[in-house]
């Protein structure tokens, strides 16, 4: 797995290596791979990988430095080969929002348009949901699939849903752990190098990616999700993926639904359709660029019409029916709502004014969704898939004093209040009329792909 060099030469001082970055300078593939080699394998000391990683994070690294990082992760685990299936594979990663339910839509839609998609994905944590949580919210749905199962799952219905596991880039798992508690997360190069290891652990030939900007993502200004959106397309490059970034709006919930069961529903309303006019948007042009990097279609206008033609002849639908009665799931919950998880209070959250809906904070909103336990906020808690929040209005629309805002659905009520006031908080009404940012605000693409 690890190439040949690594171990040909000798061990590398760990000083020597902390200096050399400490003082700005470049890191050579050997010294990079040597670096997480060693570290993964438990022959490098946490506090030397942590001081390592502190200089990373302050000098940065180059293209190829991060792109080195990337492989090395990678190598330290398995890597899937779908080879023998003939059309392309193409996956779609977000960094990670409130209400991003995207991955239960886009991936149907893109297989029933002519390309595989083997989505590996994680849970969520903190104020963002995760797919595997909403997923799991369909009785009997499993995404812990043995290779064998993910490879024909994939080949029957065009895509699979699997769970991230020890097995792919386990480097990242180890490095990200020391990242969190060394306040070394917010580094570019290092978040480029955990997200591409894990994506291209999949064997996939293009992958698309939400780069969420605004209160409820991850890189909350524009500057910096245009930093690592760069930064992820040219590592893909690097590696002879060809990759899309788009940078999108999360300064409000995606979408009407935050909360597992609850998404699972706007889903497949979205997957009939029906769905709101800011997810169906986003999901469409995510499905286009998916199909451009596969190949299933000639221009962004033919892969736009070939994601409505699969949503509107029913095909997008019947994939996302299938893959789950394939991977143990009631298919008949996707008709008939009643069979999902159902919550037993119904609160509301109105608008204490007239006016126009000026904001809905997107965190706070999912720190109140986690709060009544659809989320979890450390990685070990369970989480409840009924609970949540259902936005009656969004962002320009206008409201009536006393009327809904935000439906609430819990079970376990000792942290309502609570969340009800984090709700209240995070509304805001103008008198004047508000036109909400637009949705996809930047494109960064692969140019020989664009
Ligand atoms: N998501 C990841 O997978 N890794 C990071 O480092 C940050 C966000």
């Amino acid at each position: 797995m690890v190439p040949e060099f690594v171990h040909s030469r000798p061990t590398m001082d760990a000083p020597e290596l902390i200096r050399k970055k400490r003082d700005g300078l470049e890191l050579t593939k050997a010294e990079v791979f040597n670096f997480v080699d060693r570290f993964t394998r438990g022959e490098m000391p946490e506090y030397q990988a942590s001081a390592l990683l502190m200089a990373i994070f302050l000098r940065g690294m180059n293209s190829r430095e991060t792109a080195d990082l990337t492989e090395a992760m990678l190598r330290s685990g398995r890597v899937l080969d779908f080879s023998a299936l003939p059309q392309a594979k193409v996956d779609k990663h977000s960094t990670g929002g409130v209400g991003d339910k995207t991955s239960l839509v886009i991936a149907p839609a893109a297989a029933a348009a002519g390309v595989l998609v083997p989505m590996i994905s994680g849970r969520g944590l903190g104020h963002t949901g995760g797919t595997l949580d909403k997923l799991e919210a369909i009785p009997g749905f499993s995404p812990r699939l043995s290779l064998q199962d993910f490879h024909r799952v994939l080949g029957k219905c065009g895509l699979a849903f699997g769970a991230a596991t020890e097995e792919f880039a386990p480097a990242d798992r180890k490095i990200y752990a020391l990242r969190d508690v060394t306040a070394t997360v917010e580094s570019i190069p290092l978040i480029t190098a955990s997200i591409m290891s894990k994506k291209l652990a999949e064997g996939i030939d293009g992958l698309v990616l939400d780069v969420k900007t605004g209160t409820g993502a991850f890189m909350r200004k524009i500057e910096s999700a245009r930093a690592l959106a760069a930064s992820l397309v040219s590592t893909g490059a690097a590696h002879g993926k060809r990759v899309h970034a788009l940078i999108t709006n999360m300064a409000q919930p995606l979408g009407n639904a935050v909360g597992n069961a609850l998404e699972v529903i706007e889903s497949v309303e979205t997957l009939k359709g029906r769905g709101p006019r800011d997810l169906t948007e986003l999901c469409r042009e995510l499905t286009a660029h998916m199909l451009l990097l596969g190949k299933a279609a000639n221009s962004l206008d033919d892969a736009r019409a070939k994601y409505d033609s699969a949503i509107a002849s029913g095909r997008a639908f019947e994939k996302f029916s299938s893959v789950v009665a394939e991977q143990g799931g009631n298919a008949r919950a996707l008709e008939d709502y009643s069979l999902l998880p159902q919550a037993r209070h119904l609160d509301a959250v109105v608008a204490p004014k007239d006016g126009f809906i000026s904001g809905l904070e997107a965190r706070t909103m999912g720190v109140a969704s986690m709060l009544l336990g659809a989320g979890r906020e450390r990685s070990d808690a369970s989480i409840d898939p009924a609970v949540g929040l259902v936005f009656e209005k969004k962002v320009g629309e206008t409201v009536q004093a006393g009327e809904r805002v935000c439906a609430v659905y819990s079970n376990d009520q000792s942290r309502l209040p609570q969340g009800l006031d984090m709700i209240r908080a995070a509304i805001t009404i103008s008198p004047d009329p508000v036109s909400p940012a637009p949705l996809v605000l930047e494109r960064v693409l692969d140019a020989r792909v664009a």
